[in-house]
């Protein structure tokens, strides 16, 4: 009899368990972040160090500070040719009493843009002028002191298209930003100097821009030393795959990379699931950064929940203004994603934590009977689907991605019609169905919906929210791993690929690696997908055995207006929460069958 292992997601307090010798304290982020080799940076304003906890917490756990606001032109010169440093002076001495490196940001930037500049009627000469002033003032005032610029801020416009339209780009030109870089480097030689932008984490087309202006800068000797990724991001958005290849092309330039506003939103309540989410984002962000040396430094933007920039006021995204999106509380305590990232830089400097994941895992693993595989219709290719919990996906049988079901005909077929979101009269279902030949693994989705809402978001992100089948894989033979890594995938075909019969629309973690080919049609009823992954890639080497085991899950996800997911259909019984995209432990088991055997 097979054993079934349900385990559940674990969160592990850990703060207080690591088992460091010599060390009897818990240690705090930023001595951790030490033994990594990184610097873990809050951003502050000087008038937080008027909150005696705040002073407290962020001098504890962090060793870098970004003034969030004090740095930027319309703060320290209000008036041309008249400078005011009060408040950033402020901020360096508390700093530098605190041995914190200071990450200056910015010098350049379209918002905060004082008036003198806005109204400027310059020639591109003067302009010049006007800007290396700025920068020699700015840098050259606390040469020596300052380690990291940000010499240009959010400079490339977001569909990658060139450089954004700003007063010193229209006074000046497009080469404002290599001459700005010229200028921090002449004002102190010693700094390091970034390019910082936002929705550039991973691989697009603003990144690709970001990337090739940085390529040509060292190709050119203009003095760059790294890339700022700001790490914005709303819960569920974190592409821990595509962030890590941004990271490695950087890093193959010779430059550095850091996190540097990191801060993940949400657009709704707050509840404890939403807080573990949270937590696992927040360590799929750091452990990216550690796992490329490239990467310096995770930088959240603030310290604690209260005062986050992402309250009360509509930033363009939603408002909301009750969100959480930090690594402290309101009242500074710590947070899950506190301890997530305590536990990743403890993990990361080698230290053993006394009660290990693995272990309090399996001390929750609900063992669950699997009755033997039976076939209820003799032409079937493979036993009855266990609901829920096991797949018997027939081998070797032949398929081809063509929209038609009929080669479909005998391999057993799956319905799925509830999960953790249904409108009232839901009318949508799926039917799955998964097969292998030599070399593989392919895939049916048959979805009724009467309603196809599609092509109103990009697959790189927020594709879930419109009509989409979700295929999971674990590849690694550890069903417990309830983190993903490679040889864990979510593949996330989106019912656009109707009309797009090119390179195939996919989103979800890890979904880059798993090469796989698309069929995506419209029925009478709804839309059909057929698709494929090969059974060796560079991250898996799938070999079909007779009851070999992968893990395996399918979703739905459903809109019936634009832009609105309404439905979540999932078929692993394990995930009762829609928690499969950060939890792969959720996932139930696809075991092959030799048809021949
Ligand atoms: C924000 C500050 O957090 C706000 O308090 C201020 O009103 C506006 O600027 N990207 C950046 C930061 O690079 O400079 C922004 O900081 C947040 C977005």
């Amino acid at each position: 009899m097979r054993k079934y292992h349900l385990s559940l997601f674990v969160f592990i307090l850990l703060l207080g368990t690591f088992a460091a010798a010599a060390q009897e304290e818990t240690p705090s982020l930023r001595d951790l972040a030490e033994q990594n080799g990184i610097q873990f940076g809050a951003a502050v304003y000087t008038y937080h160090l008027n909150d005696p906890t705040h002073v407290e917490v962020l001098s504890r756990e962090f060793n870098s500070l970004t003034p969030e606001n004090e740095a930027k032109a319309c703060e320290v010169q209000p008036e041309l040719g008249r400078f005011d440093f009060r408040d950033f002076d402020e901020l360096v001495a508390f700093a530098e009493a605190n041995d914190m490196i200071i990450h200056g940001h910015t010098l350049l930037w379209h918002q905060c843009v004082p008036s003198w500049l806005e109204n400027a009627q310059f020639s591109r000469e003067e302009a010049i002028n006007a800007m290396r002033d700025h920068i020699y003032t700015v840098v050259g005032r606390y040469k020596g002191r300052i380690a990291i610029w940000d010499v240009v801020n959010e400079g490339i416009n977001d569909n990658g298209a060139g450089v954004r339209e700003t007063p010193w780009q229209r006074l000046i030109g497009d080469d404002y930003i290599e001459l700005a870089f010229q200028f921090a480097h002449e004002a102190d030689p010693d700094a390091l100097l970034f390019y910082n932008d936002y929705g550039a984490e991973g691989i697009n087309a603003k990144s690709n821009t970001i990337y090739e202006m940085a390529a040509d800068f060292v190709e050119r000797g203009i003095p760059i030393h790294g890339i700022g990724l700001q790490a914005h991001y709303t819960l569920g958005s974190v592409n821990a795959g595509s962030l890590a290849s941004n990271m490695q092309r950087i890093g193959e330039l010779g430059l550095q990379v850091q996190l540097t506003e990191v801060d993940i939103r949400y657009p709704g309540d707050t509840t404890d699931s939403i807080l573990r989410q949270q937590a696992t984002e927040y360590r799929m962000l750091l452990q990216t950064c550690l796992d490329n040396p490239a990467c310096t430094a995770f930088i959240t933007w603030g310290v604690s929940d209260n005062f986050t920039w992402l309250r009360g006021t509509n930033l363009g995204f939603f408002l909301n203004t009750t969100v959480q999106p930090l690594l402290f509380d309101d009242n500074y305590q710590p947070k899950p994603a506190y301890f997530a990232v305590l536990e990743t830089l403890a993990e990361g400097a080698g230290l053993e934590p006394v009660t290990d994941a693995e272990e309090a895992t399996e001390e929750q693993v609900t063992a669950v009977e699997i009755p033997p595989p039976t076939k209820t219709d003799p032409a079937q290719l493979a036993p009855d689907s266990v609901e829920g919990l096991v797949y018997y996906a027939p081998y070797p049988v032949t398929i081809t991605l063509d929209g038609d079901t009929a080669d479909w005909a005998n391999i057993p077929l799956v319905t799925v019609d509830s999960g953790t979101m249904l409108p009232p009269d839901n009318d949508t279902v799926l039917t799955f169905g998964v097969a292998a030949d030599e070399d593989y693994l392919y895939f049916l989705a048959d979805v009724q919906d009467s309603v196809l809402s599609y092509g109103n978001h990009e697959a790189a992100s927020g594709w879930y929210m419109e009509d989409s089948v979700e295929f999971y894989l674990n590849t690694t033979g550890d069903l417990a791993a309830f983190a993903y890594e490679p040889g864990i995938v979510q593949i996330g075909i989106v019912a656009a690929n109707i009309t797009n019969p090119e390179t195939p629309l996919i989103g979800g973690s890890n979904s880059g690696d798993s090469q796989i080919e698309v069929n995506a049609v419209e029925t009478d009823y709804g839309y059909r997908i057929e698709a494929r992954v090969p059974l060796t890639t560079e991250v898996w080497e799938i070999q079909p055995e007779h009851l070999g085991v992968l893990g395996f899950q399918a979703h739905l996800n459903g809109a019936s207006t634009p832009d609105n997911r309404d439905t979540k259909l999932i078929w692993s019984a394990a995930d009762t929460a829609d928690q499969s995209w950060n939890n792969p432990s959720l996932f139930g088991q696809l075991i092959f069958w030799n048809v021949e055997q």
